[in-house]
């Protein structure tokens, strides 16, 4: 039985855009309890951007579309699914979406919405584009992760703020080139795994008077479902299509901490070299750290046509997800 021929889409072209102001990990131990020696030996961070009240998360969505268009050679007009990925939206309505559409000058008939999947959010986002191009009812997406994640930080808390920055990146999707194409996608979350990762306050529950509002985790356990996780849904990917890791020339992981993207390598039996990392210069940027991390790896050249390129990320939820695609 023959089945209907499902057109190839792939990324077309990728951008991004982090606040112009670094804070270090040693400026960050002059009002909190912690020593740049404790953050890079535990992290890999070096170092954070965090945005100011002028860099919206629209501004900086806005900004890594804009060099995502750019790098695919395509004008706002060509666009007509915009998916934003983020747990740190400007507002809680209209979708962040909407207000990068006018921004962007995009058509009126654009399928506009934002997606949370937290740290996951990207590839969620990813998948989802994906699915709508292969309908037939899209043709070409932008796919943004954007977080302003200092705005849900609480800067006393060692535990966490220590961890987190803002950005954002962007992925143009649409018909791929013969021989490219994004080969499989794979999401799950696990149920009752609210409290290991949360922000509490911001959203319609009530809070108690004096309650933290801020994001709250238990790192321990995240860092072990992290790992489990990823390669976990690494391996499914593969094996879906009757690939190995050997076959992966770059992981693009969720950038949360260089420990866990060293746990994976070892994981999946791959060498370092096969992972792009930034964590040390931006920290945790959540649904933004896969498409910034992806931009640089492609500006500094690290995918050719042919390669095949894993991402994978994890997150609140607790989620995870992974695709494939062939460059
Ligand atoms: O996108 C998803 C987001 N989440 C993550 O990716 C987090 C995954 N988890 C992790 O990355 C790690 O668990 C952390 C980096 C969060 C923590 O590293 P750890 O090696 O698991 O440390 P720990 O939580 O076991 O804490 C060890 C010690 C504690 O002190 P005691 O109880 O042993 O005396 C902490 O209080 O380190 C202390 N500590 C700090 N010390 C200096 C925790 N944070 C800090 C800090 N500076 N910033």
């Amino acid at each position: 039985m023959s089945s209907p021929t499902v057109p190839a889409f792939t990324v077309l072209g990728t951008g991004s855009r982090a606040p112009e102001r670094v804070v270090t990990n040693d400026e960050l131990a002059k009002t909190v309890d912690t020593s740049d020696e404790w953050i890079h030996s535990r992290t890999g961070i070096r170092e954070r951007r965090l945005a100011g009240d002028d860099d919206s998360i629209t501004h900086l969505a806005v900004a890594a579309a804009r060099a995502a268009l750019a790098d695919a050679g395509l004008e706002p007009a060509a666009i007509d699914l915009l998916i934003v990925a983020t747990c740190t939206p400007d507002l809680p309505m209209p979708a962040t979406a909407t207000l990068v559409q006018a921004e962007l000058g995009l058509p009126a008939a654009t399928t506009c919405f934002d997606l949370n999947a937290a740290c996951t959010g990207f590839v969620y986002a990813f998948d989802t584009a994906w699915a709508l191009l292969a309908s037939g009812r899209h043709r070409h997406a932008l796919v943004i992760g954007a977080e302003k994640m200092s705005t849900v930080l609480d800067w006393n808390d060692r535990t966490t703020c220590v961890l987190f920055g803002d950005g954002a990146g962007a992925v143009v999707l649409g018909p791929a080139p013969a021989g490219s194409g994004i080969v499989a996608t794979k999401l799950g979350a696990i149920p009752g795994t609210r409290d290991l990762l949360l922000i509490p306050g911001g959203g319609s529950t009530p809070l108690a008077p004096g309650a933290p509002r801020h994001l709250q985790m238990k790192g321990r356990e995240v860092f072990k479902f992290a790992v489990r996780a990823m390669d976990e849904v690494s391996r499914e990917l593969l094996a879906s299509r009757g690939l190995t890791p050997a076959d992966v020339a770059l992981v693009v992981p969720h950038q949360a901490n260089l420990r866990i993207i060293h746990a994976i390598a070892e994981y999946l039996g791959l060498p370092y070299d096969r992972f792009f990392a930034n964590v040390d210069r931006y920290g945790n940027t959540s649904a933004a750290s896969i498409p910034l991390a992806l931009d640089e790896a492609c500006r500094a050249g690290r995918l050719r046509r042919g390669d095949l390129v894993l991402l994978v990320a994890f997150g609140a939820g607790l989620t995870y997800g992974g695709a494939l695609v062939r460059w």
